[in-house]
């Protein structure tokens, strides 16, 4: 297993929209457990395969306490969703530090297959609910922030060039000793 490179908004390949998976072979799993091991390590509760660059409908997802309950989606499609809809405080891990209120379904069935390719339904609530919208967000090129206002995006916007530019730096410095 290896970490993977997690894609920084505002990288415009963020945006691109994933196609679904056809093939359920050894590198799909491959792929699931470098996903997993690099969401752990992060660490965080969601990954979706744009975040590290691979534009394949897969989402992986761990809402436990004990960090051992990985959900896998791959093609995964919204069946059903209420009409209540809550806000929940939300944060990406292409946002790193950014964290902010969205408004989303408070409930939602979705189907999708398994790694094998084997179909199910999982009727999510709560922040497993929350997970699988914003995950699936990502698939369909969107992050989070989009749903901010335009001056709260700026301004996301700004401070994560500014970071990395100053990774960049620190990384110049660090080689150049
Ligand atoms: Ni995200």
């Amino acid at each position: 297993m290896s970490l993977l490179n997690i894609l920084r908004y505002p990288d415009p390949r963020l945006h691109k929209i994933a196609k679904p998976v056809t093939t359920f072979d050894a590198r799909l799993k491959r792929l699931v457990d470098d996903m997993a091991e690099t969401m752990y390590d992060a660490p965080g509760v969601g990954l979706a395969a744009s975040q590290v660059d691979v534009h394949q409908q897969l989402i992986i997802i761990d809402t436990s306490d004990t960090r051992s309950d990985l959900r896998i989606f791959i093609n995964p499609q919204i069946v059903w969703a209420s009409p209540e809809r809550s806000v929940y405080e939300e944060g990406c891990l292409s946002v790193p530090g950014v964290y902010d209120g969205v408004e989303r379904h408070t409930e939602v069935k979705v189907k999708a297959l398994d790694v094998e390719g084997k179909p199910f339904e999982l009727a999510a609530i709560g922040l497993l609910a929350v997970c699988v919208q914003h995950e699936m967000d990502h698939l369909k090129g969107k992050v989070f922030v989009e749903y901010l206002s335009s001056l709260k995006r700026n301004r996301i916007k700004a401070k994560m060039l500014k970071e990395e530019r100053e990774m960049h730096r620190d990384n110049r410095h660090s080689t150049a000793r």
